[in-house]
């Protein structure tokens, strides 16, 4: 297959081209185009031969069920039995934007789409690109991020056809995401609503307007940090394994300073992501080092994160180390996670 690229501006797409790629969702093709989170690859999620083909073109397991991208509030009643209470106003108050609910299957939706559950992730997109796409279409499109199955998810076009050239009909290049991390994942389903995912529509603005919310505990999550080296089940990873160093901001430091040495010495090359402050720290240090920016712009490392353990797996490293992100609020606690999926090992200093 020839994957085909079309760049478009990011703010005012070629109506030809939206209408081109549209009709190539409508007829059951694959189309990579950019969100406001990252690049997803979207099918019509109604045409279940389409979304098997999605499926095999990431890699993905059928187990993982995916998220159905609308361009209209509208659209949702079709796809959902009911809209339990607060939906409307979470709707209102974040859509269109980076977050996901989670709703009520209607049969319309194929089990293919949500892995046989009896749920659908539904996100109204803010992205120019995308709304366009969307209302163009005029089909509910599934779209995961438009990465192979566990590599980082896609920042920008290239990230999309380093992953997927060949495997996929069109990649709309609308240039780079704007805030660099997938939705936030809001489960309304259950009873208090949980946050599976964090994201830019962080969990203080969520409890804004329902303050009963709770993250969701995962064996990752922040409330059982890992007390000793272990192995994660890797995801939004890159191909070189990362170890994350948890714990008080010295002794993290140190003890990262001091595995990159011994690493150097053993006759490693030596990658590191970190935000700046760190970075300072390694200057005297042969390491290739990703900087996330300034240690008081989750924004800026939101945005550099998934681009950054790309260039470390170009930069062809040995290994790759890390340190904790050095907050757990607002968009911080969405860093904390990504770097935590990523991780191969966790090492907890204390
Ligand atoms: O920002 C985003 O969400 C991007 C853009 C393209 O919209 N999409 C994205 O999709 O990150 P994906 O497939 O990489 O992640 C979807 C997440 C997964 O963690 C999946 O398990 C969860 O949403 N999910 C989907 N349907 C679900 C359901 N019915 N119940 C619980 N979790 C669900
Ligand atoms: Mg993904």
């Amino acid at each position: 297959m020839m994957t085909k690229v079309v760049r478009v501006d990011r703010d005012r797409p070629n109506p030809d081209d939206i209408a081109r790629a549209a009709e190539c969702l409508r007829r059951g093709g694959l189309v990579a185009f950019p969100t406001e989170t990252v690049y997803g690859l979207g099918v019509h999620a109604l045409d279940r031969d389409a979304v098997r083909k999605l499926f095999d073109a990431k890699g993905r397991p059928a187990t993982d069920p995916l998220i159905v991208h609308v361009a209209e509030f509208g659209q949702i009643a079709l796809l959902v039995t009911a809209l339990p209470e607060h939906a409307a106003s979470l709707a209102t108050r974040f859509w269109p934007g980076p977050l996901t609910l989670i709703l009520p299957r209607a049969p319309s939706v194929p089990l293919e789409v949500t892995a046989g559950l009896q749920t659908v992730a539904i996100r109204i997109p803010a992205h120019p690109v995308a709304r366009a796409l969307l209302a163009a279409a005029a089909v509910p499109v599934a779209a995961p991020s438009a990465n192979l199955f566990s590599r980082p998810s896609p920042t920008r076009a290239a990230h999309v056809v380093e992953d997927l050239d060949g495997r996929i009909d069109m990649v709309i290049d609308g240039g780079a995401t704007d805030v660099g991390v997938e939705s936030t994942v809001l489960d309304l389903t259950v009873s208090p609503p949980q946050m599976l995912r964090p994201g830019a529509i962080t969990l203080e603005a969520l409890r804004g307007v329902l303050p009963a919310v709770r993250v969701a505990s995962s064996p990752r999550s922040a409330n059982t940090p890992m007390r000793s080296p272990g192995l994660l089940a890797r995801h939004y990873s890159p191909r070189v394994p990362m170890t994350l160093y948890q714990g008080p901001t010295d002794a993290a430091r140190a003890a990262l300073v001091t595995a990159a040495r011994q690493a150097i010495a053993g006759g490693s090359r030596v990658g590191v992501v970190a935000t700046s402050g760190d970075a300072r720290l390694l200057d005297q240090i042969p390491v290739v080092i990703a900087d996330l920016g300034p240690d008081d712009d989750a924004k800026g490392a939101a945005v550099r994160l998934y681009a950054a353990l790309r260039e470390l797996d170009a930069a062809s490293v040995d290994i790759i180390l890390a340190r904790e992100a050095p907050h757990n609020d607002g968009l911080w606690h969405a860093l904390r996670d990504r770097l935590r999926r990523a991780a191969a090992h966790v090492v907890a200093v204390d």
